[in-house]
């Protein structure tokens, strides 16, 4: 099948966090099973640099506030439609917030623009080119398959809506509905009406024929009132047709053994060789020199992270003799409770404020252990690299954390299957347990490499996850698989 995938951020050319790995990640892994699959994004400044001159396959002379072209180029495999809309896209910032750290006010445009346009390609606006699905990713993409829904266009492709983060749910005061060019019928209660407000995830849950999520256990979460937030009910409605999808990492990007961001390439059989990449996290966080284990996050400084419960953690982690570095950006409360706690022990807590895609290779491959505390987390990225790296990884039990690790109990360790720790619920002591259960772990050499290489055996690439994209896709459009 040929599939439009519509997301908001795509690696490598923006990234703020998993969707963009994600977006990055799939199409590859769909070429691999005969998918098609063509990836629109908005025309950020980097974006739009980083394609360099580009054919213009459609200009959609009037959207939101401006004209707009829609340039097709190829990047690293992928095969990108941007869209070109200076009046929306083109300033300085991050894709969702401005330099001073706020929200564009008019994300709401800026989005329902990327949403439209897809929608307008879904229905074959470009020349030659017919995708029998439109895939949207998140809040940004999910009024694509709305304007479908409502449109009066003859030709009307399948929808699939994934749901990265239930916690980010595009809703806008009521004011900006009349200006989204949607029929009168779109503001109720199965179209984009939530609370008063609209609600862009809202409005594509229900518009989207199927939706995924992108780890089985968050699928059940949300269907709870604990993990619904406020959406529960909705996506109770839409029974077998809320699916949990793992999702998988670019094996080829994060590979110890070609690795060319850190010291020394290493793999299961040469584990002795990770040292050395341990040795330069040291030197590159001025961290004291000894035998101690490592501990690393890579992270969104946030609540939904459990940063701020980690940063109340840092002196019984010291205490315990093992050493912390951290790179994330966030909450500037937590970002603080960090760097003071850095300043208490110099040589045993490092912290990086800020984003580095080097640096997150270099903890990955030098640290023995990633945590990953979080509150809720529909699938996670950090801890699947960490298995590939032999990071060992200690996550709180929760969505796709509690469906990618086995916890070391004691079944586990006798069954030789265990590859990290799990811990619950999100609070002081037991993370705090979670740690002293690591280090008891990493004193047994024997023991900690026999996980190590389990987790890096572990298979967490896309092959599994992209085979159910394709039957995904194949069961939509009626197709008979081969
Ligand atoms: P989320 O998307 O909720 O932030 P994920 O675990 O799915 O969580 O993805 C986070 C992605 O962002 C991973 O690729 C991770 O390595 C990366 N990342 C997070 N913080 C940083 C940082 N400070 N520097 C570099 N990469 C980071
Ligand atoms: C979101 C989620 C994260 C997930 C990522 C990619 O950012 O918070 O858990 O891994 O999307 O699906």
């Amino acid at each position: 099948s040929t599939v439009l995938s519509v997301a908001s951020e795509v690696y490598p050319l923006i990234k703020t966090g998993g969707l963009a790995d994600v977006a990055g990640a799939l199409p590859l892994a769909m070429a691999a099973r005969g998918v098609a699959m063509r990836t629109l994004m908005p025309g950020y400044p980097d974006v739009i640099a980083r394609i360099g001159a580009a054919d213009s396959v459609l200009a959609i002379p009037e959207l939101f506030g401006g004209s707009s072209r829609i340039l097709s180029a190829r990047v690293e495999g992928l095969d990108l439609l941007v869209l070109d809309a200076p009046h929306l896209y083109a300033r300085s910032g991050g894709p969702y917030v401005g330099a001073d750290g706020q929200e564009f006010p008019d994300n709401w445009a800026r989005f329902a623009a990327l949403s439209k346009a897809g929608a307008l390609v879904a229905e074959g606006a470009i020349e030659g080119y017919r995708p029998d699905v439109l895939h949207a990713h998140d809040w940004q993409a999910a009024l694509a398959p709305v304007y479908l829904a409502f449109s009066a266009g003859a030709r009307r492709p399948k929808t699939v809506l994934t749901v990265h983060n239930l916690a980010f749910q595009g809703s806008f005061p009521f004011d900006v509905f009349p200006r989204l060019g949607l029929p009168n019928a779109a503001w109720s209660l199965e179209g984009l009406e939530y609370y008063g407000s609209v609600g862009f995830l809202k409005g594509g849950l229900h518009a989207a024929d199927v939706v995924t999520t992108v780890s089985p256990t968050y699928a059940e979460e949300i269907l709870t009132s604990a993990g619904g937030m406020g959406l529960d009910g909705l996506l109770h409605g839409r029974g077998d047709r809320l699916v949990g999808i793992v999702n998988g990492i670019d094996t080829d990007i994060w590979n110890p053994a070609t690795d060319p961001d850190i010291a020394r390439n290493y793999t299961a059989r040469t584990l002795k060789a990770r040292r050395a990449n341990k040795r330069a996290l040291e030197t590159e966080f001025g961290l004291a020199r000894d035998d101690s284990p490592i501990l690393a996050v890579v992270s969104r400084l946030t609540w939904q992270k459990g940063m701020d419960v980690l940063v109340g953690l840092c002196d019984e982690i010291v205490a315990m003799g093992a050493r912390l570095v951290v790179i994330g950006s966030g909450d500037r409360m937590i970002e603080g409770g960090f760097l003071a706690a850095h300043a208490r022990h110099p040589g045993r807590i490092g912290v990086r404020i800020g984003y580095s895609e080097v640096l997150s290779h270099r903890l990955q491959a030098g640290a023995d252990a990633l945590l990953v505390p979080s509150r809720f987390e529909p699938c996670g990225l950090t801890q699947l690299y960490a298995l590939r790296y032999g990071c060992i990884p200690v996550v709180a039990r929760v969505g796709g954390l509690a469906d990618t690790v086995i916890h070391a109990n004691f079944a586990a360790m006798a069954a030789g299957v265990a590859t990290g720790v799990i811990f619950a619920p999100v609070a002081h002591d037991p993370l705090r347990e979670a740690v002293a259960k690591l280090i008891r772990l990493y004193d047994d050499p024997v023991l900690w490499q026999a996980m190590q290489k389990r987790g890096m055996a572990t298979d967490v690439g896309w092959d599994v996850s992209a085979a159910r994209y394709a039957a995904l896709y194949r069961d939509l459009t009626g197709e008979v698989s081969p």
